[in-house]
């Protein structure tokens, strides 16, 4: 199949591009680095043009009250062009339990962008992933304080970007589920004891203080599956960190 892999270029995107080349597609990547910019829509009807799948791993540059417009534009200009290119399946993805969140702006905006692709006019799929492992990095530093960083308890499942990319690259390469699949990391920690383990594996002295009001993951009550049948990705965080 040929699948135009908008966001390419990213974490997430490259990796799907190289899954889907692996297992026989035709997967070409596209972002505004490569000249197709979604909020503008330059460059958008060539890029979907004779596509079979699109797959939209694009991010917004800032995860604050901007980040909604950026979703609704992206994905009405997308909407468009898969359409118009007579696309048979569009893919994003998601956060698992963005609904439960309405006081985060980000998670707002994921929302937002699910029910604009289900309410649009192409087949699609929708898969939800806890937190990156690769995001913890970016979790530290918005609370660090000196010899401290703050994390509240919350409960997190993170997952790595590479099972990320191949549950995405399979949803992709399937039918379209009209609905949500949810992918998580094998393991649950709080993220306060993830946070010292982090410190600990980097040799970094710094310590974590519980505080339930710290950072974005202080009015997330769990970024967990709670679904006991899920099926859950395999790499456990040790393993991820060396
Ligand atoms: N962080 C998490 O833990 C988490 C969890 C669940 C879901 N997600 C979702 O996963 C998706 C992918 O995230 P990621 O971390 O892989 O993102 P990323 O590494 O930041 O990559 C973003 C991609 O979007 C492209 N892009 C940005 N603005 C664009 C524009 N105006 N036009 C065209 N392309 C544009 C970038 O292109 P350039 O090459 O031009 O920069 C890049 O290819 C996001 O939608 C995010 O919400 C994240």
């Amino acid at each position: 199949m040929k699948i135009a892999v908008i966001g390419g270029t990213g974490l997430i995107g490259s990796q799907v591009v190289n899954d889907l080349t692996a297992a026989g597609h035709e997967a070409v990547p596209h972002s505004k680095s490569t000249g197709v910019d979604v909020i503008s829509g330059q460059g958008l009807d060539q890029a979907l043009a004779g596509a079979d799948v699109v797959v939209n791993l694009t991010n917004s540059p800032t995860f604050d009250e901007a980040s909604p417009a950026f979703f609704q534009t992206s994905m009405d200009n997308l909407l468009a062009a898969a359409h118009k290119g007579g696309v048979g399946h569009f893919v994003i993805l998601s956060i698992v339990g963005a609904d439960q969140v309405p006081e985060l702006d980000y998670y707002q905006a994921k929302v937002l962008q699910e029910k604009i692709l289900a309410a649009g006019p192409v087949p699609y799929s929708i898969v939800r992933a806890t937190q990156f492992m690769e995001f913890m990095e970016a979790v530290l530093s918005w609370t660090a304080d000196g010899d401290t960083v703050r994390l509240p308890a919350t409960p997190i499942q993170p997952i790595a970007a590479e099972d990320v990319a191949n549950a995405v690259a399979q949803v992709a390469a399937g039918a379209p589920l009209n609905g949500i699949h949810n992918i998580a990391g094998p393991e649950i920690f709080s993220l306060d004891e993830l946070g010292r383990i982090t410190l600990s594996h980097k040799g970094d002295n710094r310590t974590v203080v519980t505080d339930p009001a710290a950072g974005m993951f202080a009015v997330v009550k769990g970024d967990v599956l709670t679904d006991k049948n899920a099926h859950l990705a395999p790499t456990r965080y040790a393993d991820w960190l060396s």
